[in-house]
């Protein structure tokens, strides 16, 4: 006799439990869920029922595929980034859930109608956020990967969203009529040394781009480069908004100081560590681009 749902779910997790997932009933009925083309709550709900056949082979290989320690959401083809479902695209990183702080100074700092650019953007999830949670007039977005550009574009799709994306080296893309107007400049560039990377490889990273985390040899490559271009871009008052890493979160924050940017501030991820430095354009224009003093 086949199992049911529910016991499938159950052996599901011990078996996750004893290949050392560290969530595996969360993980179990996700992969039983998507197995079965069900929500979770659909997944209770059906737990007296038969498993299908072709339902307890695609779970087979799902599990053995978790067991190997591959992402859950590549697997399942999206995560969650706060309000929104994302599709997860090969080559693309996996939002994190760290990265929602970012997000959410993002979205608090956005002015009604005002300009928002996110280099780097992935999947879309930061500048997707903004579209979704703030009023802004236009979201605009950045990344190098064409992978990217079309996974963002695609999610904007998914999402009812609209977000311009555009492919290209940080700012370049940017329609040079917006210089000096965009009122949030965010990222979340690659901040990593190869060496970090390769410690911080875990089953989270597997799968993500090494040109989505790498900087280079010092890991202020990327953010350095961001921030030489940010005060032509940014609009007086403006906000810039960076993802760092953490041992590098007071160095950025200095540097942000040093090219004449105020109001410098760090932000705490959810694990209560240093991870977004904040900082705005000073209220009259940046002298070098030919304003008035
Ligand atoms: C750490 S990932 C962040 C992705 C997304 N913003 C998120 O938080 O999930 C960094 C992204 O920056 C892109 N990137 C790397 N170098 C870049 C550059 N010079 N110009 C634009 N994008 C770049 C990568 O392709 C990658 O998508």
């Amino acid at each position: 006799m086949s199992a049911t749902v529910g016991q499938a779910r159950a052996e599901a997790a011990a078996r996750l439990a004893a290949a050392g997932v560290p969530t595996p009933e969360v993980d179990a009925e996700l992969l039983v869920a998507h197995a079965l083309g069900l929500t979770r709550p659909q997944v209770r709900l059906h737990r007296a029922e038969a498993l299908p056949e072709p339902a307890a082979q695609r779970l087979a290989a799902l599990l053995a595929r978790r067991a190997a320690r591959e992402p859950l959401q590549r697997l399942v083809g999206e995560t969650g980034f706060r309000r929104l479902t994302l599709t997860v695209a090969d080559d693309v990183l996996v939002p994190r859930p760290e990265t929602e702080v970012l997000a959410e100074h993002a979205i608090a700092a956005t002015p009604p109608g005002g300009i928002v650019v996110d280099v780097g953007t992935g999947s879309g999830a930061v500048a997707l956020a903004v579209a979704d949670e703030a009023r802004p007039g236009l979201v605009l977005a950045t990344d190098a990967s064409a992978a990217a550009v079309a996974a963002a574009r695609a999610n904007a799709r998914r999402c009812g969203l609209w977000v311009d994306v555009r492919h290209g080296d940080l700012l370049t893309p940017v329609p040079d009529g917006l210089r000096r107007r965009v009122a949030v400049l965010v990222s979340n560039p690659p901040y990593l040394t190869e060496a970090e990377r390769r410690a911080a490889e875990t089953e989270v990273t597997r799968g993500d781009p090494a040109e989505a985390l790498v900087a280079g040899p010092t890991g202020h490559e990327v953010t350095d480069r961001l921030l030489a271009a940010a005060r032509d871009w940014l609009a007086p008052q403006g906000h810039l908004l960076l993802e760092v890493a953490q041992p590098r979160a007071e160095a950025v924050a200095a540097r942000a100081e040093a090219i004449g940017l105020r109001a410098v501030r760090l932000h705490a991820d959810l694990a209560g560590r240093a991870r977004v430095v904040a900082a705005r354009q000073p209220p009259r224009a940046h002298p070098a681009a030919g304003d008035a003093a």
